[in-house]
């Protein structure tokens, strides 16, 4: 069978060959036009006076766009139709686009739009959290607040008690295809766009609204993506909207990307965070009440703001049973890039949060961490502890809750992570490791080392319940070639790939004739983004219920016309087999075709028992987790704050991986993205709100050199308890997570600098300056 097979990417020898075409890429026809933004210089302020003669008389220049040329300045925002195309009256962070140049060039339109003359009366600027806290500048009307049980008292009662706050820097996704948008005008006033972006129907929808028409006067197109990481899923829609305004008033082809300068100072990142907690725990380390004020930084717009910070409060708990649990989220508004979706969708944020109070509890309690993250554990999963059912309580005993449930209510049902964490921890020679590493922190004055052992536990659907659908378009050919639509995009993850093999498998025949066609708003219609690692659980079921329907049509005719019954007909190796006879696949599209069925089908699925109400904060937001845990190694440098990653080990469990050397690479690439986040990358931005850090010589991504020396990646053997498509599980975001071992283990390697009595206290990421100021902190030095 085609699924599971550790093929390539289906794109992989047009990518590294240099064939695969990005927006940039595209043949545009004759009299294309080009567009650049001209940009916000001040954090906050009124625009007074706006002078753009200088960019018409530019040369090249054809139009120029500012707010005062429409009557509603069309609104490009994913939520709540707050963030005009151009800036309206006021500005709201330092790169917001204030008009627009097209010119007959990329280059015309970038130079002219440096010319414009903006006067501004400033305002004052809200930048940092404390600023918002202060200005109670809040998005929605204050804190969100979800609780189960009484975290003060438990905290009250509790034998220990440790507190703190710890400061999450953002992240920028430094896809390498900046965000870009072409559109074509037709006949008619309809218009065609492509674009770099995870979400084409939010596209189709966005520049509807713009041009005033219908959706379906507009089709969007996405053959693939380079690199999305969430930061595609609404950062587009300016570009694209932009474009097909343009083409309208020119009635010429418009294309647009950012340089990458431009894409860091326009767009939204990463949310950063200050996570302060409160924990009271047993002389085990057992958590017993637990309080967490998360403070998440959203920047000028709402953007996707409230469901990531939603999804933050969702991964406070990660792996542990928290019985007493307070969380109270902050969305705070500020004049910043409007922060945004990205891989993790805020989970990584609240799952640090708590690794880091068990890192902390386990420093007061003066035990291995890995122990006292094992003592909070959920409880096993009773497959995977190796018993057939539950535990039911005997008769006599009043009937206990047989689950778990999170600090949202959700019974943890599929919990494996006793038994992957033992798994990694023999594979990976924690407790050798562990001696060997105190052995060297003990003989060795400059340079330390640490390790950190980190679960994940990541829940897998859209907690907006009605995204959790998907569409498919199958057509067979009458030469036995089949064409495979849905709404999931490519970006390099391999959803492409995955979902042919699920065609491949359900016809029984070679990957190879599947034909993998670009995401089209014409073919499936009403999509989801691909985002919520839920593309190839969604796009994988409808394409097969797709698939499953011809096939039963097929195997229908050949059934009558052998009179057997339609399950005695098989298809396999490229052949159909019915009855003592058996034919090509192609015969047999070829005689279903001359007989008039249908060689066509839509598929649809939608994800069984979801329900969430996300104001009382209770409910299955999630279908199922995916879980994983690394451990990592560092060492680093005291008298400098350099460091390393000297090794990960890795389990991870996608399932029944549908394929899985392209979910190793998913593992592979979200570790060294999440260890980037945790250590090199540092966003900064000066007190006037501008941000420092825009381009590759100033942000610091993780490079070759940086990935682990020694990386062994693995997949856990497992398959998923529910139904998803052939049991595999999701893999884009969890592994992500695993980076979190990284930072830990930088943790680990300060704290055995002093006599142990001071916690490191390390803020993300951990760049040397904040590692070199942990170790003089441990060291009573400061
Ligand atoms: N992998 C690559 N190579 N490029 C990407 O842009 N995006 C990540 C993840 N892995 C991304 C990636 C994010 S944020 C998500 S939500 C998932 O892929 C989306 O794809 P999936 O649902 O098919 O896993
Ligand atoms: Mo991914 S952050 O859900 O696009």
């Amino acid at each position: 069978m085609s699924v599971t097979k550790p093929l390539p990417h289906d794109a992989a020898p047009l990518h590294v060959t240099g064939q695969a075409r990005y927006i940039d890429d595209i043949p545009t026809p004759r009299g294309t036009l080009h567009l650049a933004f001209g940009l916000s210089a001040v954090a906050h302020g009124e625009i007074v006076a706006l002078d753009l003669s200088a960019v018409r008389a530019a040369p090249g220049v054809v139009a120029v766009l500012a707010a005062e040329d429409f009557d509603t300045v069309p609104d490009v925002s994913p939520s709540i139709h707050d963030e005009p195309l151009l800036a309206d009256g006021a500005v709201h962070y330092v790169g917001q686009p204030v008009f627009l140049v097209v010119a007959d060039s990329h280059l015309a339109a970038r130079k002219a739009a440096r010319l414009g003359k903006v006067d501004y009366r400033e305002l004052p600027a809200l930048l940092t959290i404390d600023d918002a806290l202060a200005a109670d500048s809040h998005f929605e009307d204050g804190p969100v607040i979800w609780a189960k049980g009484d975290a003060a008292q438990a905290i009250e009662k509790a034998a220990h008690v440790v507190e703190g706050s710890f400061e999450i820097g953002g992240q920028e996704h430094f896809y390498l295809e900046s965000q870009a948008a072409l559109a074509l005008p037709q006949e008619g006033g309809d218009m065609v766009v492509h674009s770099s972006s995870q979400h084409p129907t939010e596209i189709q929808h966005k520049v509807a609204e713009a041009l005033e028409v219908p959706m379906n006067a507009v089709r969007v197109e996405v053959r693939r993506m380079g690199g999305g990481f969430g930061g595609k899923e609404s950062q587009g829609n300016a570009l694209a909207v932009a474009c097909a305004l343009a083409a309208r008033a020119t009635g010429r082809p418009c294309k647009m990307r950012y340089d990458r300068d431009d894409d860091m100072t326009i767009t939204g990142k990463r949310h950063d965070f200050r996570i302060d907690y409160r924990c009271g725990f047993d002389a085990d380390g057992r958590v017993q009440g637990i309080e967490f004020l998360q403070l998440a930084r959203c920047g000028w717009a709402q953007d996707l703001s409230l469901p990531v910070a939603d999804r933050a409060m969702l991964h406070a708990d990660n792996a542990y049973h928290l019985p007493d649990i307070r969380i109270e989220s902050h969305r705070l508004r500020t004049n910043t890039q409007s922060a945004t979706a990205y891989r993790g969708f805020g989970g990584p944020q609240g799952m640090i949060g708590i690794e880091r109070v068990m890192d902390h509890v386990a420093h007061a309690v003066g035990r291995d961490p890995l122990e006292v993250r094992r003592l909070n554990f959920y409880d096993e999963c009773p497959e995977a502890a190796g018993l057939s059912a539950p535990p039911s309580p005997p008769e006599s005993i009043p009937a206990k809750k047989k689950w778990q449930t999170t600090p949202y209510q959700m019974p943890v049902e599929d919990f494996i992570l006793h038994g992957l964490t033992a798994r990694l921890e023999e594979t990976a020679e924690y407790r050798a490791r562990r001696q060997a590493v105190d052995d060297w922190n003990a003989a060795s004055a400059v340079l330390k080392k640490g390790l950190a052992l980190t679960p994940v536990k990541f829940g897998i659907s859209f907690t907006l319940t009605h995204l959790n659908q998907a569409g498919a378009l199958v057509h067979v050919y009458q030469d036995g070639s089949i064409h495979m639509n849905h709404g999931g995009t490519e970006m390099g993850q391999g959803l492409f790939q995955k979902v042919a093999q699920v065609a491949a498998a359900a016809f029984g025949v070679d990957v190879g004739r599947v034909k993998i066609t670009a995401t089209d708003t014409g073919k499936v219609p009403n999509t989801s983004a691909t985002a919520a690692s839920s593309g190839s659980d969604l796009n994988g079921m409808a394409v097969k219920a797709a698939c499953d329907t011809i096939r039963e049509r097929m195997a229908g005719f050949l059934a009558e016309r052998h009179q057997v019954s339609p399950a005695e007909v098989f298809f396999e190796n490229s052949r159909v087999f019915v009855g003592d006879a058996d034919y090509g696949f192609d015969e047999v599209a070829a005689m279903v075709y001359q007989a008039r069925v249908s060689l066509s089908a839509t598929g649809f699925y939608a994800t069984p028992k979801i329900t969430w109400d996300r104001v009382k904060g209770q409910g299955r937001p999630f279908y199922y987790f995916a879980y994983g845990a690394a451990l990592t190694e560092v060492v680093i440098d005291t008298l400098t704050g350099e460091n390393r990653i000297l090794r990960a080990d890795i389990l991870h469990d996608a399932g029944a991986s549908l394929n899985p050397a392209l979910d190793r690479g998913q593992v592979e690439g979200g570790y060294v993205q999440g260890a980037g986040w945790l250590t090199t990358e540092e966003l900064v931005w000066d007190d006037t709100g501008r941000l420092r850090t825009h381009a590759p010589s100033t942000y610091k991504i993780p490079a070759c050199s940086d990935r682990p020396r020694v990386f062994n990646v693995d997949l856990w053997d497992g398959e998923n308890r529910e139904e998803t498509i052939y049991r595999s599980k999701a893999a884009g975001e969890p592994p992500f997570m695993l980076g979190i071992s990284a930072f830990l283990a930088l943790s680990d390697a300060v704290a055995a600098c002093g006599d142990g009595t001071v916690y490191p206290a390390l803020d993300a990421p951990a760049t040397p300056e904040r590692v070199l100021a942990a170790v003089k902190r441990v060291r009573g030095d400061v």
